[in-house]
């Protein structure tokens, strides 16, 4: 019999932990093609409109595949960047080695003219942004603008694919009609399709390479269009469905799973802080049940992807409970987090609290939707005085989010800490740096092993002081 503290397995069961094999290249160098009908083995032209975080790993994925790509922006200093073999997106391995063989390579070139782009190209992918308005509707601003710039450039043979989410049925209710305006036939002379963008900042490219890469056209014709065109760059497997809507919705059913999930884990932090318990352990013993996949809890959900498409769902479908509520359970960790401070300290008018990572994860340069920002807000609105650190941001950077900027090793006032990201570097935190501190609250869970002088209150969430396990000595 072997016994453990934790199941040893439980952590390849959890979702976002699972590690898939990488899948070999399977491709003969390819041949160019013009124009480029889907045939096996051949290449031809892609423009890839908004080339961020997702477009450019995608741009170095297609060309490495043999096709000619040209990245269209509408930020001049992107397109220098890529005209001149440099990436500006700094978190993703192998990107800006990819981006500098291609350049160099003669297959990746960068241009503000979205509809020369489109002319040239025989496969459009379009991966800007579809945000939320303040009233939590989809703000298409600029996806609009994407295809409107597109429009005047599409040509018979044309495949456009949308990889940004988007709520169902946009691919063919909102953006068909606009594509087919000057004249083409969809599904004849002009093939679209939705592809959703599942990748994880950070591991872009690995994802890519083991992703199930999800295809539905707005015709039989266009699936097999676009699948043909992922079937010829992609190493991973194609999935061909059935139209454009169950694609999209599977995009929305799979963050919104996951959203759901994490507020269920949040709620069962709040049952471990009154019962005394660490969730994590709860969690971990819980999943070595193959079935259960209960993710992790925290300040909340942040980034472009899992707190925006619940509403994508909710704008079509706003009688959904359980997705809203999830919703409200997420955003709502941020202001359990301060009432857990104010407990802990007392009133917060005048106190001097250090917010440590601002983005809305570690190592992703990324403000959208973190929950740092209502952090700073509730904090400051209890009268608190807040500092704030993130490697991954400058002063002014920090200050425009209402914070006063921190630097790392300075000594300080900070009565209290509150983590908002697990970055590693905090397990360097000395809490010599503070000799005020009374109080550390672990948002992401990340410190428990932290040392702390005694007489330094600690929680995480759901992660009560009593159930902190000790250091290792
Ligand atoms: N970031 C993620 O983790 C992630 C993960 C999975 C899927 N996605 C999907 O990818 C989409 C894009 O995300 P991202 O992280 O790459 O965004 P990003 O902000 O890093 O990049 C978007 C790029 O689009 C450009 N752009 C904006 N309007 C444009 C226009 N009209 N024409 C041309 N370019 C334009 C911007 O200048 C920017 O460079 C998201 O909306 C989401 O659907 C993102």
């Amino acid at each position: 019999m072997t016994v453990v503290a934790r199941p040893s397995q439980s952590a390849s069961l959890l979702g976002g932990a699972i590690s898939l094999p990488r899948n070999p290249c399977r491709h003969a160098p390819a041949r160019h093609a013009c124009p480029w009908t889907g045939e096996e083995g051949t290449a031809g032209t892609v423009a890839v409109v908004g080339a961020g975080k997702m477009g450019l790993p995608l741009c170095a994925q297609f060309a490495s595949h043999g096709w000619r790509v040209i990245a269209v922006d509408v930020q001049p200093a992107v397109v220098a960047a890529i005209n001149e073999g440099r990436s500006h997106v700094g978190e993703e391995p192998d990107l800006a080695e990819l981006v500098s063989r291609a350049h160099a390579q003669g297959l990746l070139s960068a241009t503000l003219d979205g509809g020369a782009a489109a002319r040239e190209a025989d496969v459009v992918v379009l991966i800007v942004p579809v945000m939320l308005d303040p009233d939590h509707q989809p703000d298409y601003r600029y996806m609009d603008a994407a295809v409107a710039s597109i429009t005047d450039g599409l040509h018979e043979g044309s495949t456009v694919i949308f990889e940004t989410t988007l709520p169902i049925g946009d691919t063919r209710g909102r953006y068909l009609p606009r594509l087919v305006a000057g004249g083409l036939l969809a599904d004849e002379q002009l093939f679209v399709a939705f592809s959703p963008e599942r990748l994880f900042s950070g591991a872009a490219l690995r994802n890519l390479n083991t992703y199930p890469k999800l295809v539905g056209g707005v015709g039989a014709p266009s699936t097999a269009r676009a699948a043909a065109f992922y079937d010829g760059v992609l190493d991973a497997e194609i999935v061909a469905m059935s139209s454009a809507e169950a694609a999209e919705f599977s995009k929305l059913a799979d963050t919104t799973y996951r959203d759901v999930n994490i507020a269920l884990a949040n709620e069962f932090a709040r049952v471990a802080d009154r019962v005394g318990v660490d969730v994590g352990e709860v969690i971990a013993a819980a999943n070595s049940q193959p079935y259960s996949h209960v993710h992790v809890p925290g300040l909340g959900v942040g980034g472009h992807c899992i707190p925006v498409y619940p509403h994508f769902l909710l704008a079509g479908a706003p009688d959904l409970e359980l997705v809203a509520l999830a919703r409200r359970v997420n955003d709502g960790q941020v202001g359990r987090a301060v009432r857990a401070v104010e407990l802990a300290v007392g009133a917060l008018v005048g106190q001097p609290i250090l917010v440590l990572g601002l983005t809305y994860r570690e190592g992703v340069k990324e403000l959208a939707y973190s929950r740092a920002v209502p952090l700073i807000e509730h904090l400051m609105v209890a009268g608190a005085r807040v500092l704030a650190y993130d490697p991954l941001l400058s002063d002014e950077e920090i200050s425009r989010l209402g914070a006063t900027p921190w630097r790392w090793g300075e000594p300080s006032a900070a009565r209290v800490i509150v983590t908002q990201t697990a970055d590693p570097t905090w397990r360097d935190l000395d809490p010599a740096w503070f000799p005020e501190l009374a109080f550390l609250y672990d948002g992401r869970n990340s410190l428990a092993a932290l040392p702390l002088p005694p007489g330094i209150g600690y929680q995480g969430v759901g992660l009560p002081p009593g159930a902190r396990p000790r250091p290792a000595s």
